[in-house]
């Protein structure tokens, strides 16, 4: 590989007091402490979602991220689990794009208070992944109990993430470099060689 992948991440909430951003703040660590990887940090507090329009044809409205995802090889999305589904705004941010997604890697990290992880979430979401062209991980990373596992500054107690954030990446690269490789070498009507 003669660049660097770009694997963007996107914190799926934005609640007052959200769990969430502490995981997705640690998991962008561990995206930044690799070598030959890139990152960027989005958050769903920083975009200014339309009342009146939604969907593809605002997406120049949002450049940053039309960007980062025309430019990405991989994609990790941080969701809590809200009533067993994504989170309006996530979705929201998601449907903004559609052909810039195909072929592209999604790992996804789920949070919830309860003891299930936020698995729910993640089977909910995989639908939308396949139709959006993306290619999801089977390795997720589960927060369950989510408040146990930071101290009050935000910082990781639960040791064992480490490990499995280390896992949940690595398989996360190795999917996003092998769709990088037939994005390239490969025929597709969705990709100009
Ligand atoms: C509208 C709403 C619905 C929720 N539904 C669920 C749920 O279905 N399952 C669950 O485990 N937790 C649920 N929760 C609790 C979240 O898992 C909890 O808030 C957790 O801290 C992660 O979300 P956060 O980033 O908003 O803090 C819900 C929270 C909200 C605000």
């Amino acid at each position: 590989m003669d660049r660097d992948l770009f694997i963007p991440i996107l914190l799926g909430t934005t609640r007052k007091g959200r769990e969430s951003e502490n995981v997705a703040r640690f998991v962008h660590g561990l995206l930044e402490a690799r070598d030959g990887i890139e990152t960027q940090f989005f958050d769903a507090r920083d975009f200014d979602l339309p009342h009146d329009h939604y969907g593809m044809e605002i997406k120049d409205r949002f450049p940053e991220w039309r960007d980062a995802i025309i430019r990405a090889d991989g994609l990790v999305l941080v969701v809590p689990e809200y009533n067993r589904s994504i989170p309006g705004v996530a979705k929201a941010i998601m449907d903004l794009l559609l052909e810039e997604y195909i072929h592209k890697a999604i790992g996804l990290v789920s949070v919830s208070a309860g003891g299930w992880g936020g698995v729910r979430v993640v089977e909910s979401m995989l639908s939308m992944i396949r139709e959006l062209g993306l290619v999801a991980t089977f390795t997720d990373l589960n927060f369950p109990k989510v408040a146990d596992k930071f101290d009050d500054d935000g910082r990781l107690t639960a040791e064992i993430y480490h490990r499995l954030g280390d896992e949940f990446l690595t398989e996360l690269i190795w999917m996003a470099t092998t769709l990088r490789w037939g994005r390239e070498n490969l025929p597709s009507k969705y990709h100009s060689k």
